[in-house]
């Protein structure tokens, strides 16, 4: 089998779908933390990818893919079986696990699924876990169950109640963190505003925190510059420096500012293919807007 052969595939909720990709080399060597730069069609964009679970044995990479926009929107409509065009990995520098003691590990939306094989690590090198898993709505929660697994307590909250705690998380982590005697570090990884919110709460609450970010990435080798972030007032590339940083250093403002430079062309992007899919019904594979 080719490497990038979509194995299988699972929807999780509206717009995030589960993939496993056959790409044994990747599979065999990724780290927690790590990610992918993928292409769904020739001429296509490269777009980053968390790896969320491997399985060396089989070879495969798990993805857990929202759709945002015109690539995402492509690959979901990728069947079993089908190939992505290519998938470099792993890149970025893996997460640091050590034995903290009590952390709290805090995902946000999709931001779950990079959180899993962290957690997943934090569990195995002998921390006491506390997750909180939010999402605006119960719907939009992923992996809940898998991060049981390796969690010692999960806390759900969801910002309208429907699952869980009423609350955003922020809230839950001040529970959480109000339950045990002391916090030793936490992971947040969600949206930048929630990274930038939760960041606040812990600095407050005397908690090292790490995050891991998500600008705008193109080669995912230091070489193009297009990823750059401040960090504790130092220019650093997400690709290869992280993505995952000291969240009490990170410019949160900068970051969401440089995520929202290219709206335009995005939505354009998006018009375009969503205009061929209805025209020729073939969903644009190959196409490029
Ligand atoms: C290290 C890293 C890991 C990621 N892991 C995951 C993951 O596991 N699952 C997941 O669903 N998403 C993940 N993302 C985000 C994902 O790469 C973007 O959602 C995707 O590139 C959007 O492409 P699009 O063409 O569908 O949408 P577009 O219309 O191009 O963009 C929609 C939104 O996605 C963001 N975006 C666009 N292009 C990129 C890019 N090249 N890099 C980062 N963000 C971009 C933009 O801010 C924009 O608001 C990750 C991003 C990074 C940097
Ligand atoms: S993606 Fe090009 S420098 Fe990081």
């Amino acid at each position: 089998m080719e490497p990038g052969r979509i194995v299988s595939k699972k929807p999780l909720g509206p717009d995030v779908t589960m993939y496993w990709v056959f790409a044994p080399d990747i599979a065999r060597r990724r780290k927690p933390g790590q990610f992918v730069i993928v292409r769904i069609a020739g001429q296509g964009e490269r777009i980053p990818l968390t790896i969320a679970d491997a399985d060396p044995e089989a070879g495969t990479l798990s993805l857990v893919v929202q759709s945002v926009g015109k690539s995402t929107r492509q690959m979901a409509m990728l069947e079993e079986g089908s190939s992505l065009q290519d998938i470099a990995g792993p890149l970025g520098t893996p997460t640091h696990i050590e034995r903290f003691g009590t952390v709290i590990c805090c995902g946000g939306g999709i931001g779950t699924a990079p959180l899993h094989p962290i957690t997943q690590a934090l569990h195995e090198a002998g921390n006491r876990v506390l997750t909180v898993l939010c999402a605006r709505t119960a719907g939009l929660l992923v992996m809940v169950e898998e991060m049981g697994k390796v969690s010692d307590e999960v806390l759900v909250m969801t910002d309208d109640g429907s699952r869980g705690t009423k609350g955003l998380a922020t809230d839950g982590i001040r529970i959480v963190a109000g339950r045990v005697p002391a916090v030793d570090h936490a992971f947040v990884i969600g949206p930048p505003v929630m990274m930038k919110f939760a960041s606040a709460v812990t600095r407050e609450l005397g908690i090292p925190t790490t995050v891991s970010l998500n600008p705008i990435m193109i080669d995912g080798t230091g070489m193009c510059g297009c990823c750059r972030v401040t960090v504790g007032g130092r220019t650093r590339f997400a690709c290869v420096d992280g993505p995952e940083f000291d969240g009490h250093q990170v410019d949160f403002d900068e970051l969401m500012r440089r995520l929202s430079a290219y709206r335009d062309q995005e939505r354009s992007a998006m018009e375009h293919f969503e205009g061929g899919c209805m025209l020729t019904g073939s969903g644009g594979h190959g196409s490029e807007g």
